[in-house]
């Protein structure tokens, strides 16, 4: 089968996270798909014939384009926001490959919170209160006068740790030197954002993660899911790129997310397409639902916009997906119609994924260090578990941790709670270096949702 004259897709994948790994897990289910080139490729799949390990960065532009003219390969998916932000795909479009994954203008949505914010506000989008700083004297006197003020933001990239939730003024103090003066995120935090924290005292509060497949002009709704992002058990200490993730059906009701699809994400594509900012590839909306209806019924508001699958949430969202043709659906996407092409569809199932740290995470990494106890177990034999690979490398003959987050262990049942025993039931073989790795043992606890 082919699609507009493309045939046995070769698919190039820049990144080598767990959300990476989902998408080649997915991928391989499709049986038009002759070979998948990974960049600088994680263990996951070294047993896998179809998977090719290229040991090339994929944030190298010049040698990826190179590479990926050379091995004939036809789909490209970038699902970094760094790749993306520094203009890989663009370097791929040119060179004549679809690419799924949003263009390095799409991409500034996402890599420039401000601009982003600035963006939403002409279109009208719920969001909250928000300022602009260059100057740190001038954002430290506007916390002191609101008491709103108490998130500050990096505007650039920081791997998804450069935002501060404070309680005091003083604590915003700290963050903004720490950001401007200290310069913890380099010329990311150049600038910041002071935001009004949302859902603050608010019981009600929950955090929701919302994604659409997008060819620029449709959307492909994935199933919600809820993200932990702090380093710690009941949501304490840092922020983190994710610790955890489940899928979260009831979260929203159907009018809910009706209003997310129609009111927020159909008119942000709209909006970035007529800017000359078609993005295509997975449009990743975080929202926070409050009691506070200022702006909707529904007290929705955007907290931020990624172009990009969330990762962790991308692996529980496709665990529960199956598509035989996967492959010709992002070709359709990447080349700006999927019109003529069914859609994913997902099962029903509830899935849990803890993730399994370094010690040192988020500030630090692991390297090296053996992981003992994949030999797959009866329960991933029955499908009830599955373990997906991030920060892992393949060196002489052995599974070693190469990275901060290291493994997600994906637990699937009937219900939260099933799936959740199911993972954490896993995670008691696994060892890194004979020591336990670093995990939260709340995933799926959250009373509320
Ligand atoms: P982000 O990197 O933008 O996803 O922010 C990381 C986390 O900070 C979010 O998941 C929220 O928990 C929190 N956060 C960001 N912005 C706000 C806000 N305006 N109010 C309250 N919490 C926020
Ligand atoms: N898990 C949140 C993110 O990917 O930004």
């Amino acid at each position: 089968m082919t699609y507009k004259g493309i045939s046995t897709p070769r698919i190039a994948i820049l990144g080598n996270g767990g959300r990476e790994s989902a998408f080649i897990q997915a991928l391989l289910t499709d049986p038009q798909v002759e070979t998948i080139f990974v960049f600088e490729a994680n263990a996951g799949f070294v047993t896998e014939p179809r998977v090719v390990n290229v040991p090339l960065s994929g944030g190298r532009a010049t040698d990826v384009v190179e590479f990926c003219l050379k091995n004939k390969v036809t789909l490209a998916i970038t699902s970094s926001e760094q790749i993306q932000a520094d203009g890989v795909g663009d370097k791929l479009t040119a060179a004549g490959i679809v690419v799924f994954g949003a263009s390095q203008r799409a991409t500034l949505i996402e890599s420039d919170k401000a601009w982003s914010r600035a963006f939403m506000e002409k279109l009208g989008l719920p969001q909250p209160q928000h300022f602009k700083f260059s100057n740190p004297a001038k954002a430290i006197k506007a916390a002191h006068q609101n008491p709103q003020l108490r998130v500050v933001k990096a505007t650039g990239l920081a791997s998804g740790k450069g935002v501060i939730v404070c309680e005091t003024a003083e604590e915003v103090e700290a963050a903004i030197k720490t950001i401007m003066e200290d310069k913890k995120f380099g010329a990311a935090g150049e600038t910041i954002l002071l935001e009004e924290r949302l859902g603050w005292n608010d019981a009600q509060a929950e955090e929701i993660s919302v994604m659409f497949y997008t060819d620029g002009h449709r959307l492909f709704p994935l199933p919600l899911a809820q993200d932990y992002k702090r380093e710690f058990d009941y949501d304490q200490g840092k922020n983190t790129g994710g610790m955890g993730t489940h899928t979260a059906r009831q979260i929203l009701s159907r009018a809910e997310q009706q209003f997310v699809q129609t009111e927020i994400a159909q008119k942000l594509i709209d909006a970035l397409r007529t800017d000359d900012r078609l993005f295509v590839g997975i449009l990743y909306v975080g929202l926070m639902k409050t009691s506070d209806t200022r702006h909707n019924p529904h007290g929705l508001f955007i907290i931020e916009i990624n172009s990009r699958g969330g990762d962790p949430e991308t692996v529980v969202q496709l665990a529960g997906q199956s598509h035989t043709h996967f492959a010709q659906f992002l070709l359709a996407c990447g080349q700006g119609d999927a019109s003529g092409v069914k859609p994913p569809i997902f099962d029903k199932a509830e899935y849990v994924d803890v993730v399994l740290c370094a010690p040192a995470y988020p500030d630090g990494k692991s390297q090296g260090e053996v992981i003992v106890g994949l030999s797959p177990t009866v329960a991933e034999k029955r499908g009830e578990v599955q373990i997906i690979h991030a920060g892992t490398r393949f060196i002489n003959g052995r599974t070693v941790t190469h990275g901060g987050r290291i493994l997600n262990v994906v637990g699937k049942g009937q219900t939260r709670d099933h799936a959740r025993k199911a993972a954490y039931q896993r995670i008691k073989k696994i060892t890194f270096d004979g020591q336990r790795p670093k995990y939260r043992l709340d995933i799926g606890d959250r009373k509320s949702s």
